[in-house]
């Protein structure tokens, strides 16, 4: 609408350079480079426009209809629309559109579903869980006594019977599962099931695989789950922020430990795009983009296998992979690998994996996501050219000429994918922020 073109008229090249300047960077980084981090997506041009509306001028705190500000009229619609599709994708009771992060909406649900010093039973962050989950300097770990669990050694995927012995010893009042950095399925229905048998509740925090629990690409929480969280930037694909779903009978108590136990104003413009990107989720082609991630994220463990890198629990059934690129001093560090690998544009993070033998910040790993590149419309055949790629820099780090070859390789390869339109990115760019 004109309205919204008029408002992208101003200039911010004009009124802060310094700002402009790094935004054209980072367009520019976004677009020449290939975007291997896990958790990241590139938001539709709707979406991304979504967020720089008017809306982030507006106090809501409250829910629809129930506002302690007036004018909330338009934000009513928006935040309604918002929680209406959230419902339609995931088929929970209860959806909570507000958090401002998936932090946020994990201490809303920790909140609504524990007294102060109860014990929690999460995944450890070293074996791929989330620092909200019980990490000792996290609020999770700081307020209430945890119990952790993990996957064998020697299958490196979560063991569902040494989970039940652990939730048995630990009696936790809530168990925790989801994960950052765990490349299988997993089994909810099984975890729902040892919940019950020690009288727990359950939370699955799906921030990494939601864009696939939505269409049904990885089975769904939300039948064996009491309460579900997720992050809507990654493979969901909206903006920046959180979500907390939930069985009927705890939604008074999830949306007062939202606002205002956590939270003051909801982020309105934020809510508006993540309906904008729910509304995306629910038409068919995100199903086949989704299709496509899992497609992508197989092809380049096959390719990385075949180049000789090992691949934590021999696979990958989600959007991310876990390669061991130090495999006992043979190769290099995850530290060493993030670094050659951006010095030619290809970003991913260095990631622990399990029974690591080196410190976090070194780490033996690293993680490596498809949802990206695949926005851009990325395929099989490219992931295999990525993975050959990225195991040419891990098996020669130092060497300037592979360097030279792959930088060449990245570019012509970006280079046929434009993220967004041109005449959008110039307009991003340069003029128009
Ligand atoms: C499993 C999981 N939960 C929660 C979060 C936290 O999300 P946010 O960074 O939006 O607070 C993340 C982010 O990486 C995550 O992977």
């Amino acid at each position: 609408m004109n309205i919204m073109n008029n408002f992208f008229t101003a200039n911010v090249a004009d009124t802060d350079p310094i700002v402009a300047d790094a935004i054209n960077s980072e367009v520019r980084r976004q677009t020449d480079g290939l975007e291997l981090i896990a958790s990241e997506n590139f938001v539709s041009e709707a979406v991304l426009q979504t967020m720089g509306t008017v809306f982030t001028n507006k106090y809501a705190e409250g829910y629809p209809a129930k506002r302690y500000y007036g004018g909330c009229e338009f934000a009513d619609v928006v935040e309604n629309l918002a929680i209406d599709r959230a419902k339609q994708l995931f088929g929970c009771d209860h959806a909570n559109v507000q958090p401002h992060s998936g932090a946020q909406a994990n201490m809303a649900v920790l909140l609504a579903a524990l007294e102060h010093g109860d014990t929690i039973l999460g995944m450890s962050l070293a074996h791929g869980g989330h620092l909200t989950h019980g990490h000792p300097l996290n609020f999770s770990g700081i307020n209430y006594k945890v119990a952790d669990y993990g996957v064998n050694q020697d299958t490196e995927q979560i063991d569902y019977d040494e989970l039940q012995k652990k939730a048995e010893e630990s009696r936790p009042k809530l168990l925790i599962c989801g994960a950052s950095a765990y490349p299988r399925i997993i089994d909810f229905e099984r975890i729902g099931e040892i919940a019950r048998s020690v009288g727990a509740l359950v939370m699955a925090d799906i921030a990494h695989i939601a864009g696939l629990v939505a269409v049904g690409l990885h089975p769904s929480p939300v039948p064996h789950c009491d309460f579900v969280t997720t992050t809507t930037h990654k493979t969901l694909r909206g903006p920046r922020g959180g979500m907390a779903m939930c069985k009927e009978q705890f939604a008074a108590d999830l949306n007062k430990r939202v606002f205002p136990g956590v939270q003051g104003g909801p982020l309105i413009h934020i809510i508006a795009a993540k309906a904008v990107a729910f509304g995306e989720a629910l038409k068919p082609e995100f199903k086949s983009y989704q299709q496509q991630v899992l497609d992508n994220a197989k092809a380049l463990a096959e390719t990385l296998t075949a180049a000789g890198l090992r691949i934590v629990s021999g696979g990958t059934d989600n959007h991310l992979l876990l390669v061991d690129v130090y495999m006992d001093g043979k190769g290099i560090t995850g530290k060493e690998a993030e670094k050659a690998l951006d010095e030619v544009h290809i970003t991913v993070n260095k990631n622990t994996i399990p029974f690591d033998t080196q410190k976090p910040f070194v780490a033996s790993g690293i993680r490596v996501g498809t949802p990206a590149l695949t926005t851009r419309g990325m395929n099989e055949d490219d992931m295999r050219a990525i993975g050959n790629m990225i195991a040419a820099i891990i098996h020669d780090p130092e060497s300037e000429d592979v360097k030279t070859n792959v930088r060449r390789d990245v570019a012509e390869l970006t280079s046929r994918y434009p993220m967004y339109k041109t005449e959008h990115s110039e307009r991003v760019s340069i003029t128009s922020l």
